[in-house]
């Protein structure tokens, strides 16, 4: 028996020896080598949450906001990160279907990139578990960048100046999968904003940084027996990422006959609970993002509010927080100043794009 197994042994060595592995599969783990840089924390947010394995340094953010700009990345060369995640709309596309190469369109609207890193899980169906497992996702996509993950290797290490830049960024070897993923997601931690009008008055104790009526619409948000946006756009005591970072079906994106379009995270858990719920976008720039909801299917936040007041659209699986509300016409227009009052300074457009 004992040999038997060490026969199996042999063999499963040897077929593992004859398979080619992917550039992005070769060795352990990459590890930046350079000194940890501090992410600072504006005014209304928490400390960045930072992966052990991948602790932010100079030369891997400055790696990662090149390849974000990076046409090459893509199929016919013609899209990069920043194409679907623009600086100026804090890193979301104002177009409600974003185009991939060939012009192929998705069925989702892109999120912000900008505070993407406070989300416990990526994507509106939540199916990636971080920054770094999130960016190999688009470059491969038949309908955003389509390029093979080891073609998309080949190229990066075709370029003798970013294969310097990797060695110093992660120290002798490849250019890997793992390390352009890694860089990428360094970059993004980069990418972080608060101190709105909503964080000086609620944080920073200017009573002079929201007008009357935005202050009006701050408690409309969060009386559970009113707004009651709040149990879902979270906002704590020290700060606010105006998301629990879960998942509900609040109907929108319904077909003309009721039906639900997107199964959202239903496809990830499989769970009928889960049937048509997405993950709660945070309200942070929220008049810099449009479209809004999930499929861009909403253009303004007064459609948005008006959604909300007829109490989203019924199906059988409705969150049993979406209910209709009673508003008088004059506190949807409170909700909308309120929601105006989330807007961060402009992010500033990246210098050195290649
Ligand atoms: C063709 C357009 C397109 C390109 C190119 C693209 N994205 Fe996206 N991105 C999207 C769309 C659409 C979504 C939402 C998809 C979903 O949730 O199913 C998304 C989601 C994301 C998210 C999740 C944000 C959140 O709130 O969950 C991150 C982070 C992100 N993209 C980063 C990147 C990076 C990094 C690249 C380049 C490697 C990239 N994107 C390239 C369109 C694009
Ligand atoms: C039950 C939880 C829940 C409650 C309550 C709730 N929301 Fe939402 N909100 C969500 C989810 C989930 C989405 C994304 C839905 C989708 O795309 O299908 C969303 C989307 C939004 C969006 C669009 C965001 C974007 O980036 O596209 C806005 C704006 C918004 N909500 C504002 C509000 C306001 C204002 C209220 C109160 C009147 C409220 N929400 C109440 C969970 C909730």
């Amino acid at each position: 028996m004992r040999w038997l197994a060490f026969a199996v042994l042999l063999w499963g060595l040897g077929s593992a020896c004859t398979r080619q592995p992917l550039p992005s599969e070769a060795g352990p783990p990459a590890r930046p080598v350079g000194q940890q840089v501090v992410l600072g924390t504006p005014l209304g947010l928490p400390p960045v949450p930072v992966p052990p394995e991948n602790p932010p340094t100079a030369e891997t953010i400055a790696l990662g906001r090149d390849l974000f700009h990076d046409k090459r990345l893509s199929a016919d060369q013609s899209i990069s990160c920043a194409s679907c995640h623009e600086a100026a709309s804090f890193f979301a596309d104002p177009r409600r279907f974003s185009q991939g190469v060939d012009k192929k369109e998705g069925n989702r609207n892109a999120p912000p990139v900008m505070n993407a890193a406070f989300h416990p899980v990526q994507f509106w169906d939540g199916r990636a578990a971080t920054l770094e497992e999130q960016a190999g996702g688009p470059i491969a996509n038949p309908v955003e960048m389509n390029l093979p993950h080891d073609q998309a290797v080949a190229r990066v290490a075709a370029d003798g100046n970013y294969r310097a830049r990797f060695e110093q960024a992660f120290g002798p070897g490849p250019v890997t999968m793992d390390k352009i993923t890694k860089a990428i997601a360094s970059f993004e931690r980069t990418l972080i904003a608060g101190d709105t009008p909503f964080d000086r008055y609620f944080y920073g104790g200017d009573k002079t940084a929201l007008s009357p009526e935005a202050i009006r619409g701050l408690a409309l948000f969060r009386d559970k027996q009113r707004g009651n946006c709040a149990t879902c756009h979270t906002i704590e005591e020290r700060h606010a990422l105006f998301t629990d970072g879960r998942f509900h079906n609040v109907g929108a994106g319904l077909s003309n006959e009721g039906e639900l379009v997107d199964q959202g995270r239903f496809a990830v858990t499989k769970r009928e609970a889960d049937r048509g719920a997405f993950r709660t976008p945070t309200l942070r720039n929220i008049a810099r993002t449009a479209p809004y909801m999930h499929d861009g299917s909403l253009r303004t936040l007064r459609q948005v509010v008006d959604f909300y007041i007829g109490g989203g659209s019924s199906n059988p699986h409705l969150d049993p927080e979406i209910k209709p509300l009673r508003l008088k016409g004059e506190e949807r227009g409170e909700l909308v100043a309120f929601l105006e009052a989330l807007s961060s300074p402009a992010p500033r457009q990246p210098e050195g794009k290649p």
